[in-house]
């Protein structure tokens, strides 16, 4: 039942030492109160082990509550399965949906998100949410991908494939996010029009992991929810294999008498890191 969430909780920590070291400089310089509780939630915590492995222990002492998020409720399910943290409640929630449930806005001190937003379709619709689901002066700290998607670049190679097509039809045309030349100003006018004042951001496309090429597979089919959600049971091995030959070229998998070859390798996550706050 957990199949996907299991798996990227198994392959999903190739990013932790990128995170512990943006996140503890930005959490470094937030502006923390000692004297009340604070209310901290995580957009897209997966399975949840990062949040627990990285996050919770750079964050300080005086937390209220920890709200842990995602769209997808099987990962939700598993992350309450396997993480007991007397703070942490996990609820599904779609960050770039048109509504945020009352009771979430205007909650929050700080909002956390890592490699989540590379998967968002309307990145001004999610900042905005992220400022209503933040008190006056709340802060946030987001990082994800930047400038290439490989599974959404998939899914773009795929809606050219009959069988397909009808399943990915809304990536035809996709472009991963800060791809314009002016990333620069496309980030400053997101968060103003959202509500936001950035503090500090960068962008990093250097940033890279070593990784074996099965495990950035398996990172891969796991967040890959069009299998999951649309297609059809009798179809799933042929949907496998087209998606393996479509990612082959996004993720430099090469194969050996139709095996592939488990060789390391350095994968490049061009990656922004954003440091803002919700206007007073
Ligand atoms: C690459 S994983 C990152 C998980 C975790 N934050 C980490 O750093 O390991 C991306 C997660 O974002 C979730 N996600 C994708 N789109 C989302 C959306 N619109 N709202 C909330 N979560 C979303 C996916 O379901 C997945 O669990």
């Amino acid at each position: 039942m957990f199949k996907n969430a299991l798996k990227y909780y198994k392959f999903g920590k190739y990013h932790a030492e990128k995170m512990k070291f943006e996140y503890g400089k930005i959490i470094g310089s937030m502006n923390l109160t000692k004297n009340d509780e604070l209310s901290v939630v995580d957009i897209g915590s997966g399975s949840g082990r990062l949040l627990h492995e990285v996050l919770i222990p750079l964050l300080p002492k005086n937390i209220k509550e920890i709200v842990a998020t995602d769209i997808d409720e099987k990962m939700i399910d598993f992350s309450r399965s396997v993480n007991e943290h007397p703070k942490v409640i996990f609820n599904v929630l779609d960050i770039g949906g048109e509504k945020i449930p009352l009771h979430f806005q205007n909650r929050f001190d700080l909002l956390f998100s890592s490699y989540c937003f590379q998967y968002v379709r309307d990145l001004g619709r999610a900042f905005s949410n992220c400022e209503k689901l933040l008190k006056p002066n709340g802060e946030l700290a987001l990082i994800f991908q930047c400038k290439t998607n490989a599974l959404y670049s998939t899914y773009k190679k795929m809606s050219r494939i009959d069988e397909w097509k009808l399943y990915m039809k809304e990536y035809a045309n996709f472009v991963p996010c800060f791809s314009d030349p002016d990333p620069d100003s496309e980030l400053r006018n997101i968060t103003e029009n959202a509500g936001l004042t950035l503090i500090n951001y960068n962008f990093d496309p250097e940033f890279y992991i070593t990784i074996p090429r099965k495990q950035l597979l398996g990172i891969y089919q796991s967040l890959d929810n069009i299998k999951l959600a649309a297609v059809p049971k009798d179809q799933q091995e042929d949907y496998n294999r087209d998606f393996v030959r479509s990612i082959a070229e996004e993720i430099d998998l090469r194969f050996s008498n139709g095996r592939i070859i488990d060789e390391p390798i350095n994968f490049q996550v061009p990656t922004v890191i954003i440091h803002a706050k919700k206007n007073k």
